[in-house]
């Protein structure tokens, strides 16, 4: 199955109207691979920002988070009827900082892809351990366990709108990036799971790798079957994000 290859950039609480003009118009002026599908994903105060600048046509625009109403007394959320009208059509959910710092369980995380996805959003949605799961071999079983509550509150169809990004918590900003081929093992069994659900579907979505992914080891992911691009956080705000744009060439 050819799946298109995707890389996010994840700029998490960074930025500045200056700091990325400079991040969309290198990108802007970069040649890019017709075949890599590029999602940036600013604070949301900048997307509507982000999408007037950038002119790549395989560069599209993400929010890093999104709320389960359209509109209403809710003071500080999101709308995902908000993110598309600011130009964006993309937006992270379940990211592990989400769900560590404030608290997102598995059944709102699962609410809020529903709910974008019913507004006309397309979802990266974060799944990953904490050291001590991974120390307690239960990797597979906190994946499975995130994976299963989105499962039960989509329809089958809306896999297409949704991307799966495997992001270790352990290796979240810590320089230490899974190993690719601990990447490509993980990423397969998860495909596996997908599939007991979803069936053929399985086969067509995507499943980034996130977690210290840079312009030095994204080479190495590359020809790993199951590692269907990145989701990078701090390298996102650096020249070399091209570099792991066309590190499948
Ligand atoms: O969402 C991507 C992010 O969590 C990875 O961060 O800085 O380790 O690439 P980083």
């Amino acid at each position: 199955m050819a799946r298109t290859f995707f890389v996010g950039g994840n700029f998490k609480m960074n930025g500045s109207k200056e700091s990325i003009k400079t991040i969309v118009e290198n990108l802007n002026s970069s040649k890019l691979p017709a075949n890599v599908e590029v999602v940036l994903c600013p604070p949301a105060p900048y997307l509507a920002y982000t999408a007037e600048l950038n002119k790549q046509k395989t560069v599209q625009v993400g929010a890093q988070n999104s709320y389960t109403k359209e509109s209403g007394a809710y003071t500080g959320e999101i709308s995902p009827v908000e993110v598309k009208d600011c130009g964006a059509e993309w937006v992270i959910l379940g990211h592990s900082e989400r769900r560590g710092i404030f608290h997102e369980s598995d059944e709102f995380v699962a609410d809020k892809v529903a709910f974008a996805i019913e507004k006309g959003l397309k979802v990266i949605l974060c799944i990953g351990e904490s050291i001590d799961e991974k120390k307690a071999g239960s990797t597979l079983d906190v994946c499975e366990r995130e994976l299963a509550a989105v499962v039960k509150a989509v329809k089958k169809d809306d896999w297409q709108h949704i991307v799966v990004a495997y992001e270790p918590i352990w290796a979240i900003g810590t320089g230490l990036a899974a190993t690719a081929a601990d990447a490509q093992d993980i990423h397969s069994k998860i495909r596996d799971y997908l599939k007991s659900e979803l069936g053929e579907l399985a086969d067509s979505v995507r499943i980034l790798y996130g977690g210290s992914a840079n312009g030095k080891n994204a080479p190495d992911f590359r020809d790993k079957p199951d590692v269907d691009g990145f989701l990078v956080g701090g390298a996102s705000l650096k020249p070399e994000f091209v570099s792991i744009i066309t590190s499948r060439e």
